[in-house]
């Protein structure tokens, strides 16, 4: 798998709002992690669940260890431009005079594009970040993109920056980080969607604008939450076939009745899933990546790891290799 995602060292998830970009970003982390891959998940500027998720404090902008090879952080744009501006006059006392925290919250406040670039900068550093021996420190950086709207202005902001601005530092800064956006060694974006028909039309649409606004390599489509019943096609038929009485008279009737009545529902989710997930394949020429729907409701550690084997087996190569 040359071009598989496992190769690929800064790895994008975006899609519309709850579709489950912080579950499988989640999930994709621990099991590049489960793969020997040291590997950071990175939030931007979120109410971090992820911490309680995990067992630990809530991620703030420190990276922390969540097991071993995972890494968490929640970037912030004010703690992102400390760290950017701290790189740039090194010495921490002059940072307090030229860059009071102040006045870094003020600039944040007042530039249009500035708190996304720095977030956006800082999951760039962390790709080029190389230890004294001249290594990566990180071999896969994986971000929990914003929402659709939001996610798409903070992938813009490089090019926008590079286009206005000739040179300069934050010229040159800007074209090193369209440069990794537009690597397809090194980058690519994944969309995330449901198995349902609105979902899978925005999925299609936002595709549609990726391709057009950036340059940035197209990768897995993942199909979050897909319901799949044990019955064959002879049990699907009978489950539709029969009628249930509604008022059953006897209780063991009744249980039979409800049992009968999810399993009817069930099948024609299962239906009209596999309906959708047929059309987006269709219309993306791509087979999208199927998540199953999880036993537990709310995000658990347990959740994210049956997560990351099915990412893992569809994925990745083939352990041992
Ligand atoms: N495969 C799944 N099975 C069951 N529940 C899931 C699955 N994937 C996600 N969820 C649940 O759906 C909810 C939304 O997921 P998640 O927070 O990952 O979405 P999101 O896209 O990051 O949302 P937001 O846009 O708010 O950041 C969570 O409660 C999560 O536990
Ligand atoms: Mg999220």
């Amino acid at each position: 798998m040359p071009n598989s995602l496992f190769q690929k060292r800064f790895i994008i998830n975006t899609g519309k709002g709850g579709v489950g970009k912080t579950t499988i970003s989640a999930a994709l982390a621990l099991a590049f992690a489960a793969r020997g891959k040291k590997t950071l998940l990175m939030q931007l500027n979120v109410v971090d669940r992820l911490g309680q998720t995990f067992g630990v404090a809530p991620i703030g902008p420190e990276i922390v260890q969540i097991q071993p090879n995972l890494f968490a952080v929640n970037a912030t744009p004010a703690e992102a431009m400390r760290e950017y501006a701290m790189m740039i006059v090194k010495l921490k006392s002059i940072y307090k005079v030229v860059f009071q925290n102040k006045l870094v919250e003020k600039l944040l406040r007042v530039m249009p594009g500035l708190p996304e670039l720095t977030l956006l900068g800082k999951a760039y550093f962390h790709e080029i970040e190389r230890d004294t021996w001249g290594r990566p420190v990180w071999d896969v950086v994986i971000i929990d993109a914003p929402a659709t709207g939001h996610g798409m202005f903070l992938l813009q902001i490089p090019q926008v920056i590079s286009k206005a601005l000739s040179s300069g530092r934050m010229a040159d800064e800007s074209k090193r980080m369209l440069a990794l956006l537009e690597d397809p060694s090194r980058t690519v974006i994944n969309l995330i969607s449901l198995p349902e028909e609105l979902p899978v039309s925005e999925t299609l649409e936002l595709r549609r604008q990726i391709a057009q606004a950036f340059r940035i390599q197209l990768g897995e489509v993942f199909v979050n939450s897909v319901v799949s019943t044990p019955f064959d096609d002879s049990d699907r038929k009978w489950l539709d076939d029969v009628t249930i009485d509604d008022e059953p008279k006897e209780n063991t009737l009744a249980a039979t009745a409800a049992l009968l009545q999810a399993a009817k529902f069930q099948t024609a989710r299962e239906r009209s899933q596999r309906a959708n997930i047929e059309k987006l394949q269709r219309l993306l020429g791509q087979k999208p990546v199927e998540i199953q729907v999880d036993v537990d409701s709310a995000t658990t550690r347990e959740m994210l790891v049956r997560i990351s084997r099915q990412l893992s087996a569809a994925l990745f190569p083939p352990e041992g290799n």
